[in-house]
């Protein structure tokens, strides 16, 4: 189904909250699945903003790419894409920024005791604006508890849809980082299990589905 005029935002990849001028916070985020389905967004004809945290992957064909570092600057990114159809977020945001060292913290200083600050939540944010996409789709990163977190977190933030993936594992065959994936597609009719499958993929029958919700 063709998604020709149709604005799709996505966002992908990590966040880095800097600590000092040398030092960041960050997660195992590698962005390839908000990627693909940029990707297969823009190969359906959809019109595609790409907001993306730091990963070294290169821009899909037809894509528009704002890159950003911290939660505070994809929030903007945001809101400066919009109006779209759909938002799909897929990003890994850091849920903690860190009050800023102007200078380097020195190891002689002893461990250094840092203060977490609260980031925006992108996700809870946009459902709440007036400018609220028509379709708002929602990742979540699960270690336990996969669909009911995902539930909870649909509810919790106003997504349309979560889609639910189990990041629990060791880093070497881990969802974050790997090339394939397994979800739970928590819509408002239920909850539907896919079986795995590459990350492409998994962006193809998404796309698919949010074609037929947003045409
Ligand atoms: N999200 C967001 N802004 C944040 C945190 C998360 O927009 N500050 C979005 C993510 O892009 C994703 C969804 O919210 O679409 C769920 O993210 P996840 O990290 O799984 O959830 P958290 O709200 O961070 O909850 P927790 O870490 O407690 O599981």
């Amino acid at each position: 189904m063709s998604l020709q005029g149709v604005h799709i935002l996505v966002t992908a990849g990590p966040t880095h909250e800097p600590i000092d001028p040398v030092r960041v916070l960050a997660n195992r985020s590698s962005g390839r699945q908000g990627f693909a389905i940029a990707k297969a967004a823009a190969q359906a004809g959809a019109t595609v903003t790409l907001v993306a945290g730091p990963v070294s992957l290169e821009t899909p064909q037809g894509v528009d790419r704002v890159d950003v570092e911290t939660a505070r600057q994809m929030s903007e990114a945001v809101t400066a894409a919009l109006p779209a159809e759909a938002a799909i977020l897929v990003a890994a945001v850091a849920d903690w920024r860190v009050e800023l060292s102007a200078t380097k913290l020195k190891k002689s200083a002893g461990p250094p005791k840092l203060k977490f600050l609260p980031n925006p939540d992108i996700l809870a944010e946009l459902a709440q604006s007036p400018c609220r996409p028509r379709l708002l789709v929602g990742f979540a990163a699960e270690t336990s508890d996969v669909v009911e977190n995902a539930i909870a977190k649909q509810i919790g933030k106003g997504a349309d849809w979560i889609v639910a993936n189990d990041v629990s594992g060791p880093k070497e065959t881990n969802v974050m980082g790997g090339e394939r994936n397994r979800v739970h597609l928590v819509t408002g009719d239920g909850v539907e299990h896919w079986p795995e499958m590459s990350k492409q993929e998994v962006a193809r029958r998404l796309v698919e589905r949010i074609a037929r919700e947003v045409r």
